[in-house]
């Protein structure tokens, strides 16, 4: 995972540094090239040898070394290299980076970097907890740099013990491995148009009354998180729910199915449509224009007319996505419907689940999906929603080609 990766690792000045080299050793092990920076007040708890001879390179240190200028200045330092990783990232540390302050080596490096910045603090609980420090912390939040830690536990003063020890160093690694695997999965959809329905839609009865269903939006939502996050441009049409907005998708807020059906096709073209919506079948007949008042005698009756149905419409259509994928939302028979779905809506895929009552699947977390396609059923575990949703698009990348 992390062969051939340049990461730059700036040790600061903590009693912590030590725990800096085990961190060095692991993430050589997987692979990665790893060059180093001591602060000046990090050659203090760590030795120029011991991290050249663990890195298996050149350590730098002095900003106006003449020969490491010539040779490797701060520019190049920080250019070629695909992770800027500071641990153990100090108080002091931490105030000149959110400050733009270049009075060394390490600082001028973290300046002049292009490169994405992971930050592992480590502090005396009190030091982390000052407003100053909690106020520079929240700045490099705000200017992009990422934070490992810091963990909780008992501090190297004896009797202190809160929020600031340095994260383990396999817990590091893991963090960065993982930052790594986030940006292989942001190239999976890159350059294509994903769009995904989500939510319920409700038919109105008068200007107060209407019927819906109990979808709460929440694979859908996943769904279109994940796209996003594997670096597609996403529509997500939604239907009302009281979920949050996913990050990084463009919403449209609708409420009935023929809404819904219209922004569909406004939203067209798009390489995948996946249709998570729990679009109601029917609509009463007539919306009244005023409130339906209880008039003495029976209560009104209520008849329906079939709502379009956007998948089957999508799927049969000139301007059809290369990649249609519905659900089945089931409580019975769930394979044997879903495979009628399958064809008679035109789509690729189908994602079945099972939505009686007691599979927890309407308003849940988890999801137990059987996906069909022309090649088969494959049932995946019980897995969250999220999982779900991004299996689903390793599943749509894959089959994108
Ligand atoms: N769907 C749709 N428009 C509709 C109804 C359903 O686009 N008017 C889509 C859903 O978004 C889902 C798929 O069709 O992707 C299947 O929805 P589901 O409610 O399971 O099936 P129905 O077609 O409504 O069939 P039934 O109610 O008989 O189960």
């Amino acid at each position: 995972m992390l062969a051939g990766k340049r990461i730059l690792i700036v040790i600061g000045g903590g009693i912590a540094a030590y725990k800096v080299l085990e961190v060095i050793r692991r993430l050589k092990e997987r692979g990665a090239e790893v060059r180093v920076i001591l602060t000046r007040s990090g050659k203090e708890f760590v030795t120029p040898m011991t991290v050249g001879a663990l890195s298996g390179q050149k350590v730098f240190s002095d900003l106006f070394d003449p020969t490491e200028e010539q040779d490797i200045g701060h520019i190049v330092l920080s250019r070629d290299t695909d992770l800027v990783l500071v641990a153990p990232a100090t108080a002091n540390l931490i105030a000149r980076m959110a400050n733009g302050i270049a009075d060394e080596l390490a600082t001028a490096s973290l300046l002049a970097a292009a490169a994405p910045i992971i930050i592992c603090p480590a502090m005396n609980q009190r030091m982390w907890a000052h407003p100053a420090t909690q106020r520079n912390a929240a700045q490099l939040a705000a200017d992009g740099v990422r934070f490992i830690g810091p963990a909780e536990g008992r501090m190297a003063e004896r009797g202190e013990a809160g929020v600031g020890r340095l994260s383990e160093p396999m817990e590091i690694v893991a963090s960065v491995e993982a930052f790594f695997a986030e940006g292989e999965r942001a190239k999976l959809l890159a350059g294509r148009h994903v769009l995904v329905t989500s939510g319920p839609t409700i038919e109105p009865i008068d200007p107060v009354r209407f019927i819906t269903n109990r979808s709460s939006g929440k694979q859908g939502h996943a769904i279109a998180a994940a796209a996003a996050r594997a670096g597609a441009r996403v529509t997500l049409i939604s239907g009302p729910v009281s979920i949050p907005d996913p990050l990084g998708v463009s919403i449209v807020r609708v409420e009935t199915a023929r809404e819904m059906l219209d922004a569909v096709f406004a939203a067209l073209p798009a390489d995948v449509a996946v249709m998570a919506a729990a679009v109601s079948d029917w609509r009463p007949s007539e919306v009244a224009a005023e409130k339906i008042k209880k008039a003495a005698g029976d209560p009104p009756p209520l008849s329906f007319v079939e709502n379009p149905d956007i998948l089957a419409m999508l799927g049969h259509d000139r301007q059809r996505p290369k990649l249609v994928v519905g659900f089945a939302a089931e409580t019975t028979d769930v394979e044997a419907n879903a495979a009628r779905k399958l064809a008679a809506k035109g789509a690729d895929y189908i994602v079945a689940n099972d939505v009686s009552p007691d599979s927890g699947v309407f308003g849940g977390d988890r999801n137990n999906v059987h996906i069909l396609s022309a090649a088969g059923v494959s049932t995946w575990p019980t897995l969250s929603k999220d999982e779900v949703a991004e299996r689903l698009i390793a599943l749509i990348a894959e089959q994108l080609g």
